[in-house]
């Protein structure tokens, strides 16, 4: 069975994008890691890739001119790794509607809400000003329009008495890192059933 070539794109510590990178160490994976890239070279998600044996590229997005001149560096990393399955995993560049439009339908990001509530940026601290008595995240497929992309994955976890936006977030982790791989699984294999998760 050949695997579905898979990048993972990071710009901070990469818990997600090891948790991906560890799940497809079983050859029974649908997918493989062909590459992880970093628009910030200085990240331990890099040096965790590489240790992993995964092909580690830094593409620092402050060394081009504007946002087409990164993509397009971006572009042929990910065409050089074959990549057929991109990952978004802590990823903090938003992606111009050109390059979206070019790979919509095989690009899968993780964000921390359950959406559509939450998009955007400080979920957990609208989480808990919002008096929400539950939390979670999706993983969703990339469109032009941020954080709106068709819901592939979601997990629920309890908002507890005196939680803070570090406890939610540390509280949040593990559950994104069961769901982002039980959503790559299905969609790598072509099954596009929302899985519903609550850890
Ligand atoms: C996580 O909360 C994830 O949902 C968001 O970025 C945060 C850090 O992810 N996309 P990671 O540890 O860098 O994978």
């Amino acid at each position: 069975m050949s695997r579905v070539p898979v990048a993972i794109l990071i710009s901070g510590s990469g818990s997600n994008m090891a948790a991906l990178v560890a799940d497809m160490e079983d050859r029974a994976h649908p997918a493989r890691p062909c590459v992880v890239i970093s628009n910030r070279p200085e990240v331990a998600g890099l040096a965790r890739a590489a240790r992993a044996g995964v092909p580690a590229v830094a593409l620092d997005h402050r060394a081009f001119p504007d946002r087409a001149g990164f993509e397009a560096a971006l572009d042929r990393e990910l065409d050089r790794a074959g990549a057929e399955i991109i990952c978004l995993a802590g990823f903090m560049r938003v992606l111009t509607p050109d390059f979206v439009t070019r790979r919509e339908g095989r690009i899968l990001n993780i964000h921390p809400s359950i959406l559509p509530l939450f998009p955007g940026l400080d979920t957990h601290a609208r989480v808990l000003a919002a008096g929400m008595a539950v939390h979670g995240a999706t993983v969703h497929e990339v469109t032009p329009e941020l954080d709106c992309g068709p819901i592939r994955g979601q997990a629920v976890i309890p908002v507890l008495p005196g939680d803070t936006p570090a406890t939610l977030a540390k509280r949040l982790l593990p559950a994104e890192h069961r769901l982002y791989p039980a959503v790559l699984r299905r969609f790598a294999a072509g099954d596009r059933t929302p899985l519903a998760l609550f850890p």
